[in-house]
């Protein structure tokens, strides 16, 4: 295509895009679906009815979606319990089971017999049976606009009681009651949740993480983001922990597979559990994200994974005991970059703005006197708490997401705050030491630690903003970081691996030079912890929004429940002389390993790059329009952290997708969808078979499934 029409072809999207932006935006509840909303997802195309979608009460596609280890989303595609989710969402389950010698990460993993599935201690999954309004009860529990502490307490005491009326510890089935629209609203979802969850399947990095950090958060998309799990049960089907004698798991329903495909336009929705967003916050929040949360994410992240970076490529065994660390902080260090970028390339701000002014003059000329002056408080509180606010993300990046021991000391000081009496169990205390503690490297965890004071200091905003045991540097070691670590780490048994094995109880640890640092870390995080009115403040501006747009439908944000989001397949045109087609194919991949040699992220194991070349990938898996096997696609399904591993479903629920990633153009998201360029990145499932079998070899997987051509 030459500029001109490219330029054309921009302008008519944009156009095109603002016309239809009631399609796609949207995390819906999957038993909250509007009679207005239900006509247009048919008219987009869903077969489904209502209760082959969502039936508490029978088999629905509904049971066949897995919330996964609380934060991820999973889809269960077999009879036997067969669970697909991102690799990214498993990375730790196969980090875990790595070792030099069997390094199921840059090897991949595949249990030949059902008996090798590997068991994951610390992995579960939930199914969600129903949600259930509570709002009523719960917000009879306290008058509207009480102090807002007040206000918390009784709610937290309302929601609790309902939760314990659904309890039922046999079947491991629980509640859970969650705000939505910032406490406008309360649901309770019931789930069923399954201890037992075995590693069955997982490609080689160099497919299941191609292009790494590079390519994460970004499309064009080579990545095949996936692995294969098993739920386990009791003999009698009900939930266990793990078990030999367990025996897969009979789910309700499980979703059937097309390796049919799709085209520009085909419908799409994902069903999973996006974690968080806040698309109703006002301006002035947006501002302190990108100053607090984001900006110190970002640099304080930038000093630990260089720190991690290098030790991990000197030493193999290093560089599996800090994997999923350094990928979950990479993860959002990238994505506080890029949400701070596309929120200024987007204006985000500023039209936000708009949309406030709007909200001011109307609840001026309506006579809201309720919401009057809501605007001007938030500027003010937000203006108020900077200081503080900042000084707590600082804090918290650099100190409990800083060095993994002194992290290890503040998680049990704060769990040894909020016990109750009662006496502590050895073998308990020595599996969290043992946990904890296989994945440490005490030099690198030392380097760390030294750094993040280093960088603090540079970065503290206030004098008094420093922890005491950082003023101690100064008074007791003439402010040299180095020789105070030093002695530190020479001191503290807590960074002696060997001697901390041996501790059977916390109270041993109470009076270690490193709980010192941790109380004086914990006491400036209670000094910037400050009871504000903000919260309440957001939820009116919110109120007066749906308000004033009373005949529009809004939706809640994610609050890592079960959503559902509709769309349609398609690529995007994010600049005049950019358009992205909606898939990418087998090619791309080779061109990007052969096109940078010396780039880690895309390196290929020399196995992989053979089954590339020979390009004998299973002609059920070949795309009837290009007559190749498509890789990664695009829709514009308003997806978000927590989503990875969900399932993206055809009009007729058939899987045709994971979700697995979002796009750079679109980073703002999670505060304000973009019609025009937001997009989900999902992984084809017919790369995902084809990898199963064509790469794999793991026809006893295939077999299980139900494929439909
Ligand atoms: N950005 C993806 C998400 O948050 C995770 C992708 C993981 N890949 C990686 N290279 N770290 O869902």
């Amino acid at each position: 295509m030459n500029k001109i029409t490219l330029r054309f072809v921009f302008c008519l999207l944009t156009l095109m895009a603002s016309a239809t932006s009631y399609a796609d935006e949207g995390m819906w509840m999957i038993g909250n679906l509007s009679p207005r909303t239900w006509v247009l997802l048919k008219e987009m195309g869903l077969e489904l009815t209502p209760q082959e979608l969502y039936d508490p009460d029978g088999p629905s596609l509904n049971n066949a979606i897995v919330m996964f280890g609380g934060f991820c989303s999973g889809v269960v595609v077999s009879p036997d319990g067969l669970v697909f989710t991102n690799h990214h969402c498993g990375f730790d389950a196969i980090q875990d089971h790595s070792t030099t010698s069997h390094d199921y990460l840059t090897n991949g993993f595949f249990a030949k017999r059902q008996k090798d599935e590997l068991p994951n201690p610390d992995l579960y999954v939930a199914f969600h049976l129903r949600t259930i309004d509570v709002t009523d009860r719960v917000l009879s529990s306290t008058d509207a606009y009480t102090e807002s502490d007040v206000r918390s307490a009784a709610i937290m005491n309302t929601c609790r009681e309902i939760e314990m009326e659904v309890l039922d510890t046999i079947n491991c089935i629980y509640g859970r009651v969650t705000p939505y629209y910032r406490g406008s609203k309360y649901y309770m979802s019931v789930y069923q949740r399954f201890d037992d969850v075995r590693l069955v399947c997982a490609p080689p990095q160099s497919l299941g993480k191609f292009g790494g950090d590079t390519d994460n958060w970004m499309w064009p998309r080579q990545t095949c983001d996936f692995c294969v799990l098993r739920i386990y049960a009791a003999p009698d089907g009900r939930p266990a922990p793990y078990s030999k004698d367990n025996v897969p798991y009979h789910p309700k329903s499980y979703a059937h597979i097309s390796a049919a495909g799709y085209k520009p336009g085909s419908y799409c929705m994902t069903l999973g559990y996006p974690g968080d967003t806040d698309r109703y916050l006002s301006s002035y929040g947006i501002d302190n994200t990108m100053r607090t949360l984001n900006d110190i994410r970002y640099s304080v992240r930038s000093v630990k994974l260089a720190i991690l970076d290098e030790a991990m490529r000197a030493s193999d065994a290093t560089r599996i005991m800090y994997a999923s660390k350094y990928a979950s902080s990479s993860n959002y260090w990238k994505f506080s970059l890029g949400q701070n970028k596309a929120l200024r390339d987007l204006n985000v701000i500023g039209e936000k703005r708009e949309l406030e002014a709007e909200i001011a003059e109307w609840a001026e000329t309506s006579g809201k006197t309720q919401y009057a002056g809501i605007l001007d408080t938030l500027e003010n509180l937000y203006a108020q708490n900077f200081v503080a606010d900042y000084t707590l993300h600082l804090l918290e990046e650099s100190f409990y997401s800083g060095s993994d021991i002194l992290h290890f000391a503040l998680t049990q000081m704060l769990r040894a705050v909020n016990a109750e009496e009662e006496e502590e169990d050895a073998t308990a205390t020595h599996k969290a030491i043992e946990k904890a503690y296989r994945d440490i490297d005490v030099d690198v965890d030392k380097a760390v630690f030294a750094a993040m004071i280093k960088n603090y200091r540079k970065q503290a905003v206030c004098n008094d903003c420093w922890p005491d045991f950082m003023t101690k540097i100064d008074s007791a070691y003439g402010g040299d970081v180095d020789k105070y670590t030093d002695q530190l780490y020479s001191r503290s048994r807590m960074a002696d691996k060997q001697s901390m094995l041996k501790v059977t109880n916390m109270a041993e640890l109470f009076d270690d030079d490193m709980f010192d640092v941790a109380i004086s870390v914990i006491i400036k995080l209670f000094e910037c912890y400050s009871e504000n009115d903000i919260d309440e403040y957001e939820r009116r501006l919110g109120d007066a929004l749906r308000q004033m747009n009373h005949d529009k439908e809004y939706y809640p944000d994610a609050n890592f429940t079960l959503r559902l989001s509709f769309g349609t397949v398609g690529g995007y045109t994010p600049n005049a002389d950019t358009h992205y087609t909606h898939y990418t194919l087998p090619q791309s991949l080779i061109d990007k390993y052969e096109q940078n040699p010396g780039n880690y992220d895309y390196m290929l194991l020399p196995s992989v790059y053979k089954w590339l070349k020979r390009g004998k990938f299973g002609s059920r898996y070949t795309d009837a329009a290009t007559g190749q096997m498509p890789l990664c696609f695009l829709t514009n399904n308003d997806i978000t952290g927590g989503n990875s591993g969900s399932g993206m479903f055809d009009g007729r629920g058939r899987l045709i997708g994971l979700a697995f990633d979002g796009n750079w153009e679109a980073m703002s998201g999670d505060l304000k969808y973009d019609n025009r360029l937001q997009r989900c990145i999902g992984v084809d499932i017919r790369y995902v078979l084809s990898v199963i079998e064509t790469y794999t070899g793991a026809k006893r997987l295939i077999n299980e499934l139900t494929i439909e051509y």
